[in-house]
């Protein structure tokens, strides 16, 4: 695991998973862009939750609901009340702002005084029609599942559900952050993975229990160390407006313990407030059902995928080389994870039937999985690179390869190499993936 933020967020970006939004203006605003091993990466952890979702559970269905949705919807749930807001102060002499939870007495940037706190509320305002008017105001969805609340009967009627029933949804949420900070970690705009699990409400604490349990599983199953995992109860006087009970899952990042995921008993506070504010009748036979809902920023779980998976070897795992003088960095991820799953090298690039034969074996594997073709470089070099990126197989061509028609198949995590038929290669990776 990395032990330091400032290796991971260089090692992010040297090896084109985030980059800095707006880079050649100076960055803008604590956002981030995902680049092309973290698109495939993220890509992953998202099927790797729906899959768990929607696959593993038949009782759970499909959502994507729309980011911009009306303004009544957040006077319903709370958000447009104290209810969505954070405690800010301001610098007295530079005029600095900060969230008051995040800091002491005096100003961290000047030291100078404080204002007293003020409430702040964090939903991102904007119009919508080209009238900028009061009547025109609209917010972008600080949370994904208001979508859910709002589709209950929807999705309920058209796929004849009956309570217990869930509902799923990923999707991008915005937060006016007044302290965005360490890297993806807290950023304005973000992309959640959000399930309501509606159920009777003598069963929603058995039911709680259950998915705690459950998204805890999620995590270990996918490859993060126990010891860097744990669920915390959230106090009663710091819970979000809408819970009646909350456990956050932590995850122990390079700047301390911190919460990746939500559970929260929501009891019946949306479909009842929905209910009161739209006059629709959002009962299931004549009671609201209550909400365990689970709630996982990508963005953020993909950071602690990526923190836990960055392994350091003093040394190097190669003995016979140079590089056994140096640090190697190896990218730990699960086979589900891995941005790329094989690499096609030739042993050399100085000899056109071997590029040839290499690139054939490319073009047959592209269809099937994420592959990366790479002839720059010695082959041990070559090698570390895609160990440092968390590819799981190297696949070199040679000159057997002529004779026999074969390749040699390198494992990640082993260093293993055996020598597959070219005929077997797709079946023999996919049987391994
Ligand atoms: N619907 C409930 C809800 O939104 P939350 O605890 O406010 O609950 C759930 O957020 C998850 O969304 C967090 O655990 C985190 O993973 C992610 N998240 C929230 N705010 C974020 C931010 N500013 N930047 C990145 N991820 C964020």
């Amino acid at each position: 695991m990395v032990d330091s933020m400032q290796k991971i967020v260089s090692f992010s970006k040297r090896r084109g998973f985030v980059f800095a939004s707006s880079e050649i203006y100076g960055g803008f605003g604590s956002c981030y862009d995902f680049g092309p091993l973290g698109v495939e990466l993220k890509n992953n952890i998202k099927k790797a939750w729906w899959d768990e979702m929607t696959k593993k559970h038949d009782d759970i269905v499909g959502l994507d609901a729309s980011i911009l949705m009306s303004p009544k919807v957040w006077k319903a749930s709370g958000h447009l009340t104290a209810g969505f807001a954070d405690e800010l102060v301001e610098c007295k002499k530079c005029h600095h702002r900060f969230r008051k939870d995040f800091i002491k007495e005096k100003c961290p940037d000047c030291g100078g005084s404080l204002t007293k706190p003020k409430k702040f509320n964090l939903m991102m305002k904007t119009f919508v029609g080209p009238v900028e008017d009061e009547a025109s105001v609209t917010y972008l969805r600080p949370e994904t599942c208001q979508g859910i609340y709002t589709n209950f009967k929807n999705v309920m009627q058209t796929m004849r559900m009956k309570i217990p029933f869930g509902v799923a949804q990923i999707g991008k949420a915005f937060r006016n952050e007044i302290n965005p900070k360490d890297f993806i970690y807290r950023t304005r705009e973000f992309e959640q993975m959000e399930m309501q699990w509606f159920c009777e409400p003598k069963n929603a604490p058995k039911s709680f229990n259950y998915w705690k349990k459950e998204r805890l599983n999620w995590y270990l199953n996918l490859g993060i160390k126990k010891a860097n995992l744990r669920a915390k109860e959230v106090p009663k006087n710091e819970l979000p407006h809408y819970a009646k009970r909350a456990v956050d899952i932590e995850y122990k990042f390079p700047f301390g313990w911190k919460e990746i995921e939500g559970i929260h008993n929501r009891g019946d506070w949306d479909l009842s407030n929905h209910s009161k504010h739209s006059k629709e009748d959002l009962k299931y036979e004549d009671y609201f059902p209550h909400v365990i809902e689970t709630s996982v920023g990508v963005d953020r779980s993909l950071f602690a995928f990526l923190c836990d998976a960055y392994t350091e070897i003093k040394g190097g795992r190669t003995k016979t080389t140079q590089s056994a003088k140096q640090v190697e960095v190896m990218l730990k991820l699960d086979k589900s994870l891995a941005p790329i799953k094989a690499a096609v090298l030739p042993l050399v690039k100085n000899k056109p039937e071997i590029v040839k034969k290499a690139k054939q074996i490319y073009n047959l594997l592209k269809p099937n999985f994420v592959c990366q073709y790479d002839e720059s470089g010695s082959i041990g070099r070559r090698y570390r690179r895609q160990d440092e990126i968390g590819t799981l197989f190297c696949i070199t061509i040679d000159f057997d390869s002529f004779k026999k028609d074969d390749v040699t198949v390198r494992n990640r995590d082993t260093m293993k190499q055996k020598r597959v038929k070219i005929k077997d290669l797709t079946e023999c990776l996919r049987k391994q993936l």
